[in-house]
């Protein structure tokens, strides 16, 4: 490493990549979440990820890529809006649906016709997978990570290693240190398989469907039609996820106080997590996030995670501003409501 440099210097690829070829699960840093990865290409070894996550092998998975130009090795039929959304947004918090080439095994794709695929930013990932690409990749030439966030299903993502080493343990053969997540929520994933129509988004995430538009000039349909989908399409869409066992309720801000000294005065330990500038009451356990979308994103699992971890009774969240720039953060507190409660 060059004198006065501050970036941390690359881990050793190797190991890594001889995991990855013998089947084995590698962990691995991402900008959004940390995921849990396999080789993509290998039935078996995708099939250990489910099983380290207790979730059920109906759930596709997202295959990371080195660059874009593997994207046709894993998927066929791509349309124009795919490789503009690539070229504007990878490496980056962008999951694009399309529909899958023939050698992609349905261990990663649920049984789908279609294959969820990004670049992720993070060096280090970027460079195991660079490195995986050199070393072959994995089976038919193919050269894809699959990998959903490392925590057991429907809990808490985790964003820097210790959570993946709390959620999963034994399970994985590597948890590769990437520091803590600088964008903190899961990417944004695009739905570009149907024929027809416009591209619908499937989950918020940093890359916001405005910035999608100006890049596509199509904007993209929103979630709601989701809900009504027969089958769990993203499991992340699921009601209850990314959810402490404390129970958690979402208030809003001119009635938190009177709800967390009503939860008090009946012998409750109480959790706050608090963004805009309250005055907080006396409680078991306090966080506070800057009151910003990004910067309250960045925090936000972490700070869950302790909560969660605190010991208290009950978990009250300050509810976060509507409209379009909290919608992702609003998205996950919402679900993460719905699924605590279920230690
Ligand atoms: O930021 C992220 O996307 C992180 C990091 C590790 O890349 N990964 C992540 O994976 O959040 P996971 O499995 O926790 O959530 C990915 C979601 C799943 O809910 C899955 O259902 C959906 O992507 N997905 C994957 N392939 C799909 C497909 N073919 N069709 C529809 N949804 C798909
Ligand atoms: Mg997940």
């Amino acid at each position: 490493m060059s004198a006065g440099s501050n970036a941390p210097p690359l881990p050793d690829f190797a190991e890594a990549v001889r995991l990855l070829r013998a089947g084995e699960l590698v962990a691995f840093p991402t900008e959004t979440v940390y995921g849990l990865g396999a080789d993509a290409s290998n039935p078996e070894a995708v099939a250990r990820i489910f099983a380290a996550k207790g979730r059920p092998s109906s759930h596709p998975l997202i295959v990371h890529l080195p660059d874009a130009g593997h994207l046709d090795r894993w998927a066929r039929d791509i349309p124009r809006p795919a490789w503009e959304l690539a070229e504007a947004f990878w490496p980056g918090p962008l999951t694009l649906i399309l529909p899958r080439a023939p050698d992609v095994p349905h261990a990663v794709t649920g049984g789908q016709e279609t294959v969820g695929v990004r670049v992720p930013a993070h060096p280090i990932t970027l460079g195991l997978l660079r490195a995986f690409a050199r070393a072959g990749g994995g089976r038919r030439g193919l050269c894809g990570i699959a990998g959903p966030s490392a925590n057991r299903f429907g809990r808490i993502s985790p964003t820097d290693a210790a959570h993946v080493r709390e959620e999963l343990g034994a399970a994985v053969a590597l948890v590769l240190d990437g520091g803590a997540c600088e964008v903190g929520i899961e990417s944004t994933i695009l739905d570009l398989s149907r024929r027809d129509g416009p591209p619908r988004l499937l989950r918020p995430g940093h890359i916001t469907p405005g910035q999608i538009g100006k890049v596509i000039g199509e904007f993209p349909e929103l979630p709601a039609g989701m809900r009504a989908a027969a089958v769990p399409r993203v499991s992340g869409s699921l009601d209850g996820h990314y959810a402490p066992r404390t129970a958690m309720r979402l208030t809003a801000s001119d009635a938190l106080l009177r709800a967390v000294e009503d939860a008090s005065s009946q012998g409750k330990r109480c959790g706050l997590l608090l963004r805009g500038p309250l005055e907080p009451p006396a409680v078991h356990a306090l966080r506070r996030l800057p009151d910003a979308p990004d910067g309250y994103a960045r925090g936000l699992y972490a700070a869950l995670r302790e909560l969660d971890q605190a010991g208290g009774d009950l978990i009250f969240v300050e509810a976060v501003p509507p409209g379009p720039d909290w919608a992702a953060v609003a998205d996950r507190l919402r679900r993460a409501a719905r699924g605590s409660g279920k230690a």
